[in-house]
């Protein structure tokens, strides 16, 4: 069965040399866990016709397997700007080598995840596509390119792959009873728990240009736990009168009925809990500019550079209302992508908060025209929220972001602004284990007045002895700004003496430009303490990320 082969998540066991001709291979390579979900789904699905089904993490696998393969599934996400996910480098590149082998008698599938927003969407997932087919393989299904509401689309060719599967090669058995549940707690991105909202509070000072909040939700009963580096996935209704904003701005009513899968639903409630309605993704942007017969818009669509400025700073709402349109209701929910919940680094850990969890939540909002455009969750736990209300959440593991197996190996944390959140819980797991190893971090935010998140809790730390060094780089406290990676080069002599001495070294929060400018600053202290060239520094750096003491979460 799938539960025991997925033992070989941890490699504990060897793998067999031979298939028997109706076994499986799902491999995923996942960077926030929505290809791992779907992996398992399939894994699930296939089990439940009878078939034996390894499911295997590709930074798990062994690529020489490969050629031994029969029936052969990939369910594989993007990363970035069209890079593999962490999980997937390594047998990506085994795979365009030339050590890859001929895959003749291999039949193979690939379900590709992804983002329509960025440029190379799905651009992992054609590449084993078609990689694949190149060493011979046999395409046993269409590829699938899913966007971020990928739910459907991955069900429809799950149920493609099982039929091409059970023609293929019926399955040995009977249909297996499910040998043990996967997990103590069955709550999840489908079946998410309703949790109490305990407490949100702004952490952020009356002048801070931002509002950041500290929440507290209640997992008592769940079952649910997680590890310091998980995520907490979060879903949220729209914001009724947000929903009542954008109907009255196309002149809808509300009650025009929508199909929703087999179900016929009230436009105001499909626009409340189905659709999202705070983020733009280009086809909606280029169907609106159709809807609007607007050329201006037209033209900002077609402009890759545009389109991603634009669409970072407006909402559906604001293409209603500077490009008036009067679609009817289908037409409004054809171009509007499934809502999807939100992702939060967990900012406790269980050692010190029990059944709670906590997060760091920086609420997003622009101002046009003098009204709020705000998060969907992030609004939600700013404004509309109260104690007590119930949201639904549910644990997103990070195995690419994990404290040290040692309690004494020694920890560098760089997380400014929201970035920090992971290492509140990294802290509170330390302190709780009575941690022997150095802990190190670095906080950067626009000042130290307003926005020194959790500062009573650091200076704790930094008193019982438990933080042995915080760095800081409040930004707007003097004429010029001072980042993170201004303190990372300052400190660089110290920071290579503690990679020397075996540190573990991680990474939180801003990927667009604050991660690019910290990775620039960690080399140039490599070169220069470690006399090493910059090649010879970024084979460093990457020797570190290969052997997972550099780890990253960025957004
Ligand atoms: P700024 O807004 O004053 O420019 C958290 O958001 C902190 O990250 C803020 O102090 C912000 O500074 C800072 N920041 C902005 N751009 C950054 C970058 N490229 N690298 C590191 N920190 C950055």
């Amino acid at each position: 069965g799938y539960l025991a082969a997925s033992a070989n998540l941890s490699g504990a066991q060897p793998q067999p040399a031979a298939q028997p001709e109706s076994a499986l291979t799902i491999l995923y390579g996942s960077q926030t866990g929505n290809s791992r979900s779907v992996a398992q789904q399939l894994a699930e699905a296939a089990e439940a016709q009878g078939r034996e089904v390894a499911l295997i993490s590709m930074a798990e696998y062994k690529p020489k397997r490969l050629k031994e393969e029969r029936q052969l599934l990939v369910v594989v996400s993007t990363h970035g700007e069209g890079e593999p996910p962490d999980d997937a480098i390594a047998l990506h590149k085994f795979l365009f080598s030339s050590r890859a082998p001929k895959l003749d008698g291999v039949h193979y599938g690939v379900l590709a995840l992804g983002d329509s927003s960025y440029d190379h969407f799905c651009h992992t997932g054609r590449e084993f596509d078609a990689r694949l087919a190149e060493l011979g393989g046999t395409r046993l299904l269409e590829r699938t390119d899913c966007d971020v509401d990928f739910e459907d689309a991955a069900e429809a060719w799950i149920a493609q792959a099982l039929r091409k599967l059970a023609d293929l090669a019926p399955a040995a058995a009977e249909a297996a009873a499910p040998t043990q549940t996967a997990a103590a707690s069955s709550y999840s991105r489908s079946n998410p728990f309703r949790a109490t909202l305990l407490a949100s509070q702004k952490i952020t000072g009356r002048g801070s240009i931002k509002d950041t909040r500290h929440v507290e939700l209640s997992l008592e009963q769940s079952g649910l736990s997680y590890q310091p580096g998980d995520a907490l996935g979060v879903w949220m209704d729209n914001d009724p009168a947000l929903v009542a904003q954008i109907l009255a701005a196309t002149d809808l009513r509300g009650d025009e009925p929508v199909q929703i899968k087999e179900t016929s639903v009230p436009l105001s409630q499909a626009l409340q809990q189905t659709f999202e309605l705070t983020l733009l993704h280009p086809a909606l942007v280029k169907g609106w500019a159709e809807l609007a017969g607007s050329a201006e818009l037209a033209q900002i669509a077609d402009d890759g550079d545009a389109l991603k400025t634009f669409i970072l700073s407006h909402q559906l709402l604001d293409l209603a209302k500077r490009y008036p349109a009067k679609p009817d209701a289908e037409a409004l929910v054809g171009l509007l992508r499934k809502l999807t919940p939100r992702l939060y680094s967990i900012a406790s850990s269980q050692a010190e908060v029990e059944e709670e969890v906590h997060l760091t939540v920086a609420l997003v909002e622009e101002e046009r025209d003098g009204e709020p455009r705000l998060g969907t969750v992030s609004g939600a736990f700013a404004r509309r929220l109260q104690e007590g209300d119930e949201v639904r959440v549910y644990v997103e593991p990070n195995h690419n972001f994990r404290l040290p197996d040692s309690a004494d190996t020694p920890v560098i944390m760089i997380g400014p602004g929201t970035g920090v959140a992971p290492f509140r819980a990294f802290m509170q797991q330390r302190d709780a284990q009575g941690a022997e190893g150095e802990n190190w971090l670095f906080f950067g935010n626009p000042t130290f007045t307003d926005d020194f998140l959790y500062q009573v809790e650091w200076q704790g730390y930094v008193k019982s002895g438990l933080l042995d060094r915080i760095s800081l780089a409040f930004s707007r406290d003097q004429e010029h700004k001072i980042y993170v990676q201004d303190r990372i080069r300052e400190s660089g002599a110290d920071l290579y003496q503690w990679l020397e001495r075996g540190a573990h070294l991680y990474l939180c929060g801003d990927a667009e430009r604050m991660a690019v400018d910290v990775e620039s600053a960690l080399i140039e202290v490599v070169t220069e303490h470690g006399r090493k060239s910059r090649e010879q520094a970024e084979a460093y750096l990457e020797a570190l990320r290969s052997s997972k003491r550099y780890q990253k979460d960025v957004y």
